[in-house]
């Protein structure tokens, strides 16, 4: 977590640091902090909250400087604070360091390094950087020094390191953690992410583990830590600026809920292939030869790409009757996990830097296994260390609760069902008709969204609840998993997800008539048994809000409110059954006047395990 920006041109860096810390946000708003380089030293402001905090401290006019560092922190080892605030410096301020990540044997270094006599003011892991830093420096030579204390480092890192001894270079450097370079004319950026960057150029350079930048305003030398040369290309990122605004919303969230009709095509296009029922996704590297090989499919995520891969397992264990398994990316690599080379591992990440997942990749490719990724920031490092892959399309995603990455992920997984399927057993016409069916889908999510309003007034009457429970069967027994998740992590209202027919061994001892039940209830082959559960629920005087499908006139007997969604094929539900709870979540957030965008203790991108 934690992003980190940085500057070095010829214009003020206050204002391009501030507003690319805004955009990595998303990572990390617990505290934040600036350090500008001017008349060779270091203008340094922290403030312990959200960037907004951070622009009250500034003084106005006075801070300026060519060159700086900037730093938005997910607290690991230390509360937030202003002094565990980034950047740190060493005692005599002339080096100052930002880092995302995670220095594990970060104790021992500073038990040396303190025997050493240096002084530390923070409990943070990241101190011990610029202090070794500082041990190896002579005040000449920075890209030397930081990659003789990088090397000692065991852990995580993205880092930019700056001195006033040499006002006229950055050194940046990555392991684990991601790293881009913006490249201007004259000018250079780095960044956790191209957000801050693509303002100013859409040239951009992804880096490897244990590889180091340095930056100068004239040009930039990439090479490994122990300063070996390394050539990298560059390459043009194709993102529209307004994706990455609120474009008249009032939160990115309620933003990217509405795009799901955009996005879900989006996710899509161009790998149909109609006149035969199948798909074209020819990033997997696989052929035909290859795909049928496959004996056993599992799917690795965290969050809400967990939920998506759940419902992925249903979805092509029905089309192409291979066996699926679904594993937490972060159990996945600690139980010695069984891989072999008919096995393939899909992790699904919108981010593509969660560790855990990025571990699992990891673990599978050391297994033999085929390491296959599912992500939608192009570039990112699960996308690069991937065998092959599926990008979802989906656009930037602010909003920390995943919402269109969701949709997307589920049409990827659907078009990998059908590919797998149709090199087995499934027909054309079955294939033509899932095609026809995910076609139709941003239409259908478009009259969903229509109906927001009378999800708002749902959301009126609820906001004030202390529990959810929400139910599903089958597929949607996953979209129960979600509804309840989004509702926790913006609204912190607790909330379970249960498979309907469990209710009986256990969750139906809560109902009573303080318990809304959120039932997803559309019309397929368990609709009369959900039908039976509702009625449970009502007999016990909980409260239930059904999503229905259109013209279904017999659940209004049983429900207290009712949000319809259109029919569509069974498999593709999940992706619509979503949107009235991603709804219902937002609505009543915002009632509750909680920061639906940052809530609290949460981030965006979970790069520590
Ligand atoms: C965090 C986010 C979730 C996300 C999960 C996995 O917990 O808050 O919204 O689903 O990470 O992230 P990924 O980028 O790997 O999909």
């Amino acid at each position: 977590m934690c992003g980190i920006v940085g500057y070095i041109g010829n214009r003020d860096s206050l204002q391009i640091l501030i507003e690319g810390l805004k955009r990595l946000e998303y990572r990390g708003y617990d505290s934040a902090g600036v350090a500008l380089i001017d008349d060779n030293k270091f203008f340094i402001v922290k403030s312990v909250g959200k960037i907004s905090e951070l622009e009250k401290r500034i003084p106005t006019c006075s801070m300026k400087g060519k060159a700086g560092i900037a730093h938005t922190r997910w607290a690991t080892h230390g509360a937030p604070s202003d002094i565990n605030a980034h950047p740190h410096t060493d005692e005599k301020k002339q080096l100052a360091v930002v880092h995302n990540g995670i220095i594990e044997n970060h104790a021992s270094l500073r038990k040396l390094l303190e025997k050493d006599g240096h002084i530390f003011v923070s409990e943070t892991d990241t101190e011990v950087i610029v202090h070794l830093i500082e041990k190896f420096y002579n005040g000449s030579n920075l890209p030397s020094a930081v990659g003789q204390a990088l090397r000692m480092l065991h852990g995580t890192f993205g880092i930019i390191a700056a001195s006033v001894s040499e006002p006229d270079l950055l050194v940046a450097a990555r392991n684990g953690s991601p790293l881009v370079l913006g490249v201007g004319e004259n000018e250079y950026f780095l960044a956790s992410d191209v957000a801050p960057i693509v303002p100013y150029t859409r040239e951009v350079i992804y880096f490897e583990d244990n590889e180091m930048v340095v930056v100068g305003r004239d040009g930039y030398k990439t090479m490994t830590l122990d300063a070996v040369p390394v050539n990298k290309e560059s390459c043009t990122v194709d993102w529209d600026i307004s994706s990455i605004e609120k474009s008249g919303f009032e939160h990115f969230m309620l933003k990217e809920i509405f795009e799901q009709p955009e996005t879900v095509a989006n996710s899509m296009r161009g790998r149909m292939i109609l006149a035969s029922g199948t798909s074209r996704l020819q990033g997997l590297n696989l052929n035909l030869e290859n795909l049928r090989s496959i004996k056993r499919v599992i799917i690795a995520g965290c969050g809400t790409s967990w939920h998506a891969a759940l419902v992925g397992e249903y979805i092509i264990e029905e089309l192409a009757r291979t066996p699926v398994e679904v594993e937490y990316a972060s159990e996945f690599r600690y139980r010695n996990p069984i891989i072999d080379e008919s096995t393939v591992l899909f992790v699904i990440s919108q981010s593509g830097e969660t560790a855990d997942t990025l571990a699992a990749l990891r673990e599978a490719k050391e297994k033999s296994g085929l390491g296959l990724g599912i992500v939608n920031v192009v570039g990112s490092t699960i996308a690069r260390e991937s065998m092959g892959g599926v990008y979802i399309h989906a656009g930037p995603e602010i909003g920390v609760a995943s919402t269109k990455a969701f949709t997307s992920q589920i049409t990827v997984l659907a078009l990998i069902g059908i590919l797998l399927g149709r090199q087995r057993d499934l027909s054309s016409t079955e294939g033509k008709k899932i095609l026809r069916g995910l076609l139709d889908i941003p239409g259908k999510i478009k009259r969903i969204l229509a109906t927001s309003d009378e999800i708002k007034k749902i959301a009126d009457e609820y906001c004030n609840t202390s529990n959810f429970l929400y139910l599903g069967r089958g597929i949607n027994f996953p979209v129960a998993l979600e509804g309840a998740l989004k509702m926790k992590e913006i609204s912190y209202i607790h909330a379970e997800g249960y498979p309907a027919s469990e209710m009986k061994h256990g969750p139906i001892a809560l109902i009573d008539e303080n318990m809304p039940v959120v039932v997803i209830a559309t019309k397929d082959s368990a609709y009369e048994k959900i039908i039976s559960n509702i009625q449970e629920v009502k007999a016990r005087k909980g409260k239930v809000i059904a999503i229905a499908t259109e013209g279904d006139t017999e659940i209004s007997k049983y429900a207290d409110h009712i949000i319809e969604v259109p029919a569509t094929h069974h498999l593709l539900s999940p992706l619509l059954n979503v949107i009235p709870l991603q709804l219902l979540a937002y609505h009543i957030a915002v009632k509750r006047g909680c920061n639906v965008d940052q809530p609290r203790n949460l981030a965006k991108s979970v790069t520590v395990e």
